[in-house]
């Protein structure tokens, strides 16, 4: 039996990578390290901020790139290889993934989460979690929650209305927990709505685990809690890293009576179940891992994630093309951000030896521009890349985002490509127009050379396997199929949130509401430089015979894909709803589904994609709960969210709630109850005569005021209204 004073110890770390043994419990340490797309343990003993050298483990790409594959089976296969590095490593839970939405691109951590939208986002961090808590390794689902931004993270407040926190920023989290059950989830620095997420116990209690069901850990971020008394109150269970104060204060609370020893005892066993599970996995956990098998792994995963957003025909070139390559990206990848997740890979391909190894010969190549802070460069690198793009077939030209340019800790203060390498690409187009960019960037860039070029490949961050596939992609030994889960914007005033990120010390208000990302986009009609799910192809894909059905479990989409063109090729379709009729705010359109298919030339296949009721369900405030209206439902499928193919209705029978009648009902909202209409005609009919001009300027009134025009007290319409409700089921 552990005393209550010995359990305080496991609500806190004992150092700032290990949860403490409890030799009363026979309960050993266990590490817990980042992640998410790479297991980064530190070598030797931990520093005081714990960024370090670490141990060699794959670099998967991260989630930037992941979550561009569209392709949770293969996003979970990530997962099982990182859960047998942990085992191999001696880490029993792996620090991610991370998934907040990337509410605006200047977040210096965008690199780290997987989308501007819940469903995507929520689907493929299910799919990481499953994979790696199928090796016994836990995961913790990081950050919760609306932490969309670096500007003075650790203490802003995320000022969010109800409708949009649930619906946007709280959906993929959900999605995660009830879906993959993941062992922990690391509450976030900031404050929601005015209460800091490690002592909110709206979030951490009553959504997260009331509504959600969630019967995990709920672990601080590092440095997260101010204080481990409220925390714990509020349904936090573990305070990382060591924090001996708040220990000392959690004891004292205990003895004074103001923390009850149930608290500690139900912090103290969510932390004991999941040592206790990881240590199961732990304690016949091999030496080693598949290095080269993991390493195919990630070259697999990064084929899936290049996304290929502009092509005049260019692409993919012929092996006999004379080629140069101009950026430095190009020899030393930028494959990974900076911060926590800062994996230490077990090797590291680059394009250029790629494009060597492919053509059979060296190219022409040129670094142009430094990538990374105090690398020396001759003071003619411009001139000689110049030199060297002139008398090219075509230029490959390898721009993007250095590590100093976003990062975690910091965001950026603009979405530009960096000027030398803007400045570099003009004078290279003075000279040869036929230019193909290949980026390297964690979040979108501002592309205004996009209809000068004649290709651009997305690379964003592919993790070590990066450089060879960037190669295989130009040269066509990769088909690309990856589509982009974020807009990328032709302004940056264009996009929704820029107006309100990332706030000041007052807080941060998320202005934009439900409507973020490509939400917004199609609100105001601004067309992006490349819409949310763009992507292309070296094939082109027809889309045919949509057929769509009512269930009693959501709505069911099934449709025609064939492979139209002349290599074979993977598709991602995706499927858009909207609710034109609605009685609430809706944005146009909104991702409710997704599937992927790969073909060969000429081939067709059906393609079914199960929308759920949960997801078809928008957050409606006066119910204080999910409600799918009913309805006529519109349904687009396409090929991104600005290239719907096939669109259908679709009749919704919904679920809402019998609203009783109220006296602050409108007359409109009366008239939609049979029992009631009579009457009201009456009762306005005395007020308003047959005018229906006048009849309708009464229907936004409210019934109490009806009442009074007409000279009825609010006892009697209130008991006509208590006889109608109780009429209705
Ligand atoms: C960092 C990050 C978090 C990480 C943790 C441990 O501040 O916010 O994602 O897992 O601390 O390094």
């Amino acid at each position: 039996m552990v005393d209550v004073h010995a359990k305080i110890s496991l609500t806190g770390g004992s150092d700032f990578w290990h949860t403490p043994a409890v030799a009363a419990a026979d309960l050993p340490e266990l590490m817990w390290t980042d992640g998410p797309h790479g297991v980064r343990k530190q070598s030797g003993s931990s520093d005081h901020v714990g960024i370090n050298a670490s141990e060699p483990a794959t670099c998967f790409p991260p989630a930037v790139g992941l979550a561009s594959s569209w392709d949770p089976e293969l996003v979970e296969q990530v997962g099982v290889a990182l859960g047998e590095e942990c085992r191999a490593l001696g880490v029993g839970v792996l620090l991610g993934p991370g998934m907040n939405i990337k509410r605006s691109p200047l977040c210096g951590r965008n690199f780290e989460y997987f989308a501007e939208d819940p469903l995507v986002a929520g689907e493929l961090a299910a799919a990481l979690v499953s994979g790696v808590q199928s090796q016994g390794i836990g995961t913790s689902v990081k950050h919760f929650a609306a932490n969309n931004q670096e500007t003075d993270r650790m203490r802003r407040d995320s000022q969010v209305d109800e409708r949009t926190l649930r619906e946007i920023y709280l959906r993929g989290f959900g999605k995660v927990v009830r879906k993959a059950k993941p062992w922990t989830v690391m509450c976030s620095y900031n404050k929601v709505n005015g209460t800091y997420a490690s002592e909110n116990h709206w979030l951490l209690t009553e959504v997260l685990r009331d509504e959600w069901g969630f019967d995990g850990v709920v672990v601080s971020d590092w440095g997260a809690v101010w204080n481990r008394v409220r925390a714990l109150r509020a349904g936090l269970d573990l305070e990382m890293p060591a924090n001996a104060g708040h220990e000392r204060e959690v004891r004292e609370a205990l003895d004074a009576g103001e923390i009850d020893a149930g608290t500690i005892d139900q912090a103290y066993g969510r932390v004991e179940a999941v040592v206790r599970r990881a240590q199961a996995s732990l304690a016949d956990a091999p030496e080693d891992f598949d290095v080269d098998g993991h390493h195919a792994l990630a070259r697999r995963m990064a084929e899936r994630c290049v996304v290929l957003l502009s092509n005049d025909g260019v692409l993919p070139l012929a092996r006999e093309t004379r080629v140069a390559v101009v950026g430095e990206f190009a020899r030393t990848p930028r494959y990974q951000g900076a911060g926590s997740s800062r994996v230490n890979p077990t090797r590291l391909d680059n394009a250029l030896d790629a494009i060597t190894a492919l053509v059979g010969h060296e190219v022409p190549f040129a670094p142009g521009f430094a990538t990374a802070a105090g690398q020396q460069l001759a003071d003619d690198a411009h001139e000689q890349a110049v030199a060297v793009a002139r008398d090219a077939d075509v230029v490959l030209a390898f721009l993007g985002l250095g590590e100093n340019h976003e990062s975690e800790g910091y965001d950026r203060d603009n979405a530009d490509l960096p000027a030398e390498q803007l400045a570099l690409l003009e004078d290279i187009l003075a000279v040869n127009p036929n230019v193909v960019v290949v980026l390297s960037n964690g979040a979108s860039v501002l592309l205004p050379f996009a209809d000068r070029v004649r290709a651009i490949v997305e690379g964003w961050l592919l993790g070590q396997a990066g450089g060879a596939v960037l190669a295989d992609v130009v040269y066509g030994v990769v088909n690309p199929s990856g589509k982009i889960t974020e807009t990328i914007p032709r302004r940056l005033a264009d996009v929704p949130s820029s107006l309100h990120f990332p706030g000041d010390v007052s807080g941060v208000r998320y202005g934009e509401g439900l409507f973020v990302g490509y939400r917004g986009y199609d609100a105001s009609g601004i067309y992006p430089a490349f819409p949310f799910g763009h992507g292309l192809s070296y094939t082109t894909f027809g889309y045919s015979d949509l057929a769509l059905a009512a269930t009693d479990a959501g709505v069911t989409v099934s449709l025609t894909v064939t492979n139209t063109g002349g290599r074979a090729g993977r598709e991602v379709v995706q499927v858009y709803v909207s609710v034109p009729g609605s009685t609430v705010v809706r944005v146009p359109r909104e991702l409710k589904g997704f599937a992927s298919v790969a073909l060969e030339p000429g081939a067709s296949a059906r393609v079914e994609i199960a929308i759920s009721s949960d997801d078809l369900a928008y957050w409606s405030a006066r119910d204080q709960a999910w409600v799918v209206e009913a309805g006529e439902y519109a349904v687009g499928v396409g090929a991104s969210s600005r290239d719907l193919r096939l669109s259908g209705t679709v009749a919704v029978a919904g679920n809402e709630p019998v609203r009783p009648l109220a006296l602050d009902s409108t007359v409109a909202e009366a008239m939609q109850v049979p029992a009631f209409a009579e009457i009201i005609t009456g009762l306005a009919g005395a007020v308003f005569g047959e005018d229906p001009d006048l009849i309708r300027m009464m229907e936004s009134i409210p019934l109490a005021a009806l009442a009074g025009f007409g000279g009825q007290s609010l006892d009697e319409v209130q008991t006509m209204l208590d006889q109608v409700n109780a009429t209705r089921s």
